[in-house]
């Protein structure tokens, strides 16, 4: 039997079986919390939230999770804590540790929450780093798993990421592969996931069956593809070009709009890990559009994601299947 592992620091340390129990158990809390059967499977337990940059949907959906579940979330704000500056990673790990039951951290540079892991005894799961974002892969997961083309399995899906190799483009080809789905990288030349990444998407296609592709031929990505997925050209890095300089190069090839979308699959479904800058990488035509956008639903499922990724690490998930199933009659 595997041991299990403590941390959640990238979908890369646990299998597809371990991720999908994971899937799994999240969407039972989210039929329990729907149906208004109260779950106090985390009663008393604290999570402590590290953040070193703003965020809305990670924050939110940590802390109303700690909340649903019967615990308490901390929200330890950037420069608010001695981090950094008067203390080290390795002691504040140590004395977090002794506080908090849990912990979560977003950072910027993916070293931090490694460090943070390392010393900690607790469990620690990255809130996204510059290298990947681990809890919107599950809320993507389950987002996808909810929008399943009819008579279609994750493993025929044909998923593309639209732009920027970003670490949200990096970590869906990480899910994705694992999977055993198709995966697509559609940008420029000098934006696509290289090196170390597309070293995992070989490893993870070898297991899975998968496949992916890196491309920046708009006919060869396009085609079939069942969800189009983008995330901001602009804002993320300091060390960035200036705006003007990349939206030359990203507009209007890499825009996910209307006319794009009228070259994939007739049920083609849009993503958007948000916030979203409307005009720019995705047009509004787009993202209210309620026949194509999934993009707010894929916001709620980082709540549904969190639950279930809150019990599977703190060791809740037989006590929280047992209950959610006698109080949903399954
Ligand atoms: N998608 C995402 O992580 O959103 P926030 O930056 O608002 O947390």
């Amino acid at each position: 039997m595997s041991v299990r592992v403590k941390d959640y620091i990238t979908t890369e340390d646990f299998t597809k079986e371990e991720l999908l129990d994971i899937l799994n158990v999240s969407l039972l809390i989210k039929k329990n919390i729907k149906a208004g059967y109260p779950l106090n499977v985390l009663y008393h337990k604290s999570l402590g939230m590290i953040f070193e940059q703003a965020s809305t949907r990670t924050r939110v959906s940590f802390e109303t999770a700690m909340t649903q579940l019967g615990g308490h979330a901390q929200y330890l704000a950037p420069g608010q804590i001695q981090l950094g500056k008067h203390e080290s990673m390795k002691d504040t790990s140590i004395v977090l540790s002794r506080l908090v039951d849990i912990m979560m951290a977003r950072v910027q540079q993916h070293n931090t929450v490694v460090e943070l892991a390392k010393y900690s005894t607790v469990p620690v799961l990255n809130g996204m780093s510059d290298y990947n974002h681990p809890t919107q892969e599950m809320g993507d997961l389950i987002t996808i798993f909810e929008h399943m083309p009819e008579g279609k399995s994750i493993e025929d899906c044909k998923v593309v990421f639209v732009g920027d190799c970003t670490q949200v483009c990096a970590s869906l080809m990480m899910i994705i592969t694992k999977m055993g789905g198709h995966f697509v990288h559609y940008g420029p030349k000098d934006f696509q996931l290289k090196g170390k990444y597309l070293e995992i998407a070989e490893a993870n296609c070898k297991v899975s069956g998968g496949s992916y592709l890196v491309t920046d031929d708009p006919e060869e990505a396009l085609k079939d593809a069942d969800f189009i997925y983008t995330d901001v050209w602009y804002g993320l890095y300091e060390s960035e070009l200036p705006k003007d300089e990349r939206m030359k190069i990203f507009y209007p090839k890499y825009q996910v709009n209307m006319d794009m979308l009228s070259k994939c699959a007739p049920n083609v479904k849009f993503m958007h890990c948000l916030p979203a800058t409307r005009g720019e990488e995705v047009t509004d035509e787009v993202m209210d559009n309620p026949d194509v956008s999934i993009c707010f639903d894929e916001a709620e499922n980082r709540l549904t994601a969190m639950r279930g990724l809150l019990v599977y690490f703190m060791d809740k998930m037989e006590e929280t299947t047992e209950i959610c199933k006698k109080n949903l009659g399954e």
